[in-house]
């Protein structure tokens, strides 16, 4: 059976208590699939979503973290910290962090290799700026990217990372991507994943779209062999549009 990730991110959006409130109407849904879910929210709400979300199933986790252990980098958060909340999943190398904050996929690389060691599933974000699909480079411009951002990292490891394809021309922008045009990156991303490991490797690891999903188009989407689920932005505010998600999800089990 097809396995799905359907991954909130909340981005810096949403005060602790709201955070809370979500948390309890999310695991309130009883979801069939709450394996399957999970939302990545501020720094500042981890401990109460947490604790809100105990004994759903539902996971949770962060939207960046710092690859060294601990030391003089003021402003920062530690894996070792996000461990001690028990966060379950955290956000590498989303297209906003390379734009504004001087991500690199040497950096993101390390933040891999930490989470990893740590047993935290890291939600690795690659994808093409609109000038690069222009000029047809985006297949060349995202294996370059799955490329260094695996570096070193050993098969057993590699396939614990879930992928999530945005194409930083949907992020925010009502712009989704066509379910082909998904399709055919994430079966592009599972190829060059397939031949830095194997194609056992592959099969295995999931790959996410990300980019304006939201009620209306999800199924379609999802339905998609190659797109595991998404990671999703604006539509993960709202509980009902996030449950719809979840729900289009679990219909295609
Ligand atoms: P969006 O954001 O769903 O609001 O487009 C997706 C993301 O940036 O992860």
């Amino acid at each position: 059976m097809k396995k799905f990730l359907i991954a909130g991110n909340w981005k810096m959006n949403k005060l602790t208590s709201e955070a809370g409130a979500f948390a309890e109407e999310l695991k309130a849904k009883n979801f069939t699939n709450a394996e399957e879910v999970a939302i990545l929210v501020p720094f500042t709400q981890l401990a109460e979503v947490g604790s809100k979300l105990a004994g759903s199933g539902i996971g949770f986790g962060a939207q960046n973290v710092h690859f060294e252990k601990s030391g003089a980098f003021t402003g920062e958060i530690s894996v070792p910290m996000l461990q001690e909340i028990g966060v379950d999943y955290c956000i590498v190398g989303h297209s906003e962090r390379r734009e504004y904050f001087g991500e690199t996929d040497l950096t993101v690389n390390k933040k891999l290799k930490a989470l990893l060691e740590a047993g935290i599933t890291p939600i690795l974000c690659v994808g093409e700026s609109l000038e690069v699909r222009e000029g047809k480079g985006e297949q060349t411009f995202v294996a370059n990217q799955v490329f260094a951002d695996f570096e070193g990292i050993p098969r057993n490891m590699a396939t614990k990372v879930v992928i999530a394809y945005e194409p930083i021309w949907a992020i925010g922008t009502g712009k989704t991507a066509t379910p082909e045009q998904a399709e055919e990156m994430c079966a592009f991303i599972r190829g060059v994943f397939g031949g830095m490991y194997d194609n056992e490797a592959a099969d295995e690891i999931l790959i996410l779209y990300g980019g304006s999903m939201k009620p209306s188009n999800a199924a379609d989407l999802l339905a998609k062999p190659d797109i595991n689920g998404g990671l999703i932005g604006g539509a993960s505010l709202k509980v009902d549009d996030f449950s719809a998600i979840v729900d289009a999800a679990a219909q295609l089990k």
